[in-house]
């Protein structure tokens, strides 16, 4: 009987105990709103912290006046329905929660005209005092006027624009997380052996004024310069090789007979050599390279 009873008693289902960080979870998201701004009063605007890091220039394309990056981009706000007091949850101090359950921006890149390959990171991290920190790579398509004319020795400014599309900045307003410096001087992550040499990435906040409403913006505007030796060695020397033998073969004798076969050579030559080029050359409608 006794050893019955010992054996109905480990096999008897045991109700398992919530873990603090599922209880911290369900707390936090019993009477929360996602579609609601997280301020306890409607007057008082909520704080975007804005961070970007630029990693690498995939691709400059002249004739569709775009540009490719791939960027990390960080945003930071605090939300006052998600505090907590980790005494009472196991000493929990930061949680991830998913970021469908919570209220999200909608921070947009105003130059975006493609959001390339970038991966969808279904999390935020939140800790105990409200701060919401949402980190995403992303790989963005930019539309960005680009001068061709001192090609290959050009130097490109392409902006990106953050702003809210919708909130006024009574409502959402944006703010650089790093100082101005820090971020124009930050070219660790860049991936710096391509074609691309990144110059700073200086930064502004501004309003724009529509319907006596402010729209808070934050600009970025990327320096970058080519890197030219490719096209110096590949381009300009061959050219400039032709243009000399083209020259100097005015120096032959009128009356010798290879005269001519020799120019219709460096006619064939030069054809040949624009014609293998072309691809080489950026693709541009309004101002072709001075090249
Ligand atoms: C909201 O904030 C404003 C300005 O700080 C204050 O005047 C107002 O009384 C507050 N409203 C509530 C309901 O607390
Ligand atoms: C939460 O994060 C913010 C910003 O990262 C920080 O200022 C704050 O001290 C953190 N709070 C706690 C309790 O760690
Ligand atoms: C880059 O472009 C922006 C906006 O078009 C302009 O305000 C800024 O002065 C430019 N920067 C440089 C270094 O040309």
């Amino acid at each position: 009987m006794l050893l019955f009873s010992v054996l109905v008693a480990e096999c008897s289902p045991v109700k398992p105990k919530r873990s603090a960080l599922n209880q911290l979870t369900r707390t936090l998201l019993r009477k929360y709103d996602c579609g609601v701004r997280p301020v306890h009063n409607w007057t008082s605007p909520t704080t975007i912290h804005i961070d970007f890091i630029l990693q690498s220039v995939l691709d400059v394309d002249g004739k569709t006046q775009s540009i490719t990056t791939s960027i990390w981009y960080r945003q930071v706000w605090t939300d006052e329905f998600l505090v907590w007091d980790p005494e009472e949850f196991d000493g929990i101090n930061e949680i991830s929660l998913s970021s469908d359950a919570i209220w999200i921006p909608d921070v947009i890149i105003s130059e975006l005209v493609n959001e390339g390959r970038s991966v969808e990171i279904p999390y935020v991290y939140v800790n105990s005092s409200g701060s919401v920190r949402n980190y995403r790579p992303m790989q963005v398509v930019l539309a960005c006027s680009l001068e061709m004319y001192a090609f290959p020795f050009d130097k490109q400014n392409c902006s990106l624009t953050f702003r809210s599309w919708l909130h006024s900045v009574k409502e959402i307003d944006l703010a650089l997380w790093r100082s101005a410096e820090a971020i124009a001087n930050d070219k660790r992550e860049f991936m710096n052996d391509g074609e691309w040499e990144l110059l700073s990435i200086p930064s502004h906040y501004w309003h724009m004024h529509q319907d006596d409403t402010g729209y808070a913006h934050i600009q970025f505007n990327v320096l970058i310069r080519r890197r030219p030796l490719l096209y110096v060695v590949g381009l300009l020397i061959p050219s400039i090789f032709l243009m000399l033998v083209d020259v100097s073969s005015f120096y032959l004798p009128l009356d010798s007979g290879t005269r001519i076969a020799f120019k219709i050579s460096i006619l064939l030559g030069y054809t040949l050599f624009r014609v293998n080029m072309m691809d080489e050359f950026p693709a541009t409608a309004v101002r072709t390279p001075l090249i």
